[in-house]
């Protein structure tokens, strides 16, 4: 368990390759989690090199285009941190993103049966992540968990030719930075107990 409180996330990433075993070792531990119904709603693809610059490339041209002619209404506030994750993400060795087989684009309408299996997939798709983040940790690598690709959602939903959701990404290598614990609210203030 000590992986739970050792874990940060790492924004700065050395060049070196990761093991192709290491990363099936990472997808096996997210593999493993639970999920609503036993749907497993979850795909992963792994993007190093070329397949990884070409994602970003879009991913950027996204981010551009979100600055002129937003999809998301609230997206200016937003738009410096998804440059800084871009960043972050070039740096990044390999890049899993990951998708929602069971999901539908952010921009089509959803009834309160969608949206309750929506949640249940976006959690158990959370479960998996978190999974990979820990046993990715334990292997020695450093880990981002990253939403920001909702900046560019349709240039990266059809560069990837896919009609599942696209989740988010997480960015995987050697950490070149050991930040310390941030913070977290008390226990006190996240909990009731009720007898
Ligand atoms: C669903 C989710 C999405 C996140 N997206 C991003 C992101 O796009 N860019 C980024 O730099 N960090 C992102 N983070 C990382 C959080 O900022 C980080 O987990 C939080 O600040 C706590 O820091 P720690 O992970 O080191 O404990 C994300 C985390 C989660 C759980």
């Amino acid at each position: 368990m000590k992986e739970i409180f050792e874990r940060r996330s790492i924004r700065k990433y050395k060049d070196i390759p990761v093991e192709k075993e290491k990363v099936l070792k990472i997808l096996e531990a997210a593999r493993n989690a639970p999920s609503a119904k036993n749907r497993q709603p979850w795909k992963f693809i792994v993007l190093t090199d070329n397949a990884k610059r070409e994602f970003l490339d879009r991913m950027e041209q996204g981010i551009e285009r979100e600055k002129s002619a937003p999809a998301l209404p609230g997206s200016a506030k937003g738009i410096t941190d998804a440059v800084n994750t871009l960043r972050i993400m070039r740096q990044a060795p390999v890049l899993i993103v990951i998708l929602n087989t069971n999901g539908t684009s952010f921009f089509d309408p959803v009834d309160a049966d969608g949206r309750m299996t929506e949640i249940c997939d976006t959690l158990s798709i959370g479960a998996a992540v978190e999974n990979m983040l820990l046993e990715a940790h334990s292997l020695g690598f450093g880990t981002l968990w990253i939403a920001n690709t909702c900046y560019a959602y349709k240039e990266l939903t059809e560069h990837l030719d896919t009609d599942s959701q696209l989740v988010g990404a997480v960015a995987l290598g050697y950490a070149d930075e050991s930040p310390s614990a941030r913070p977290r609210r008390s226990l006190e203030e996240i909990t009731e107990f009720r007898s």
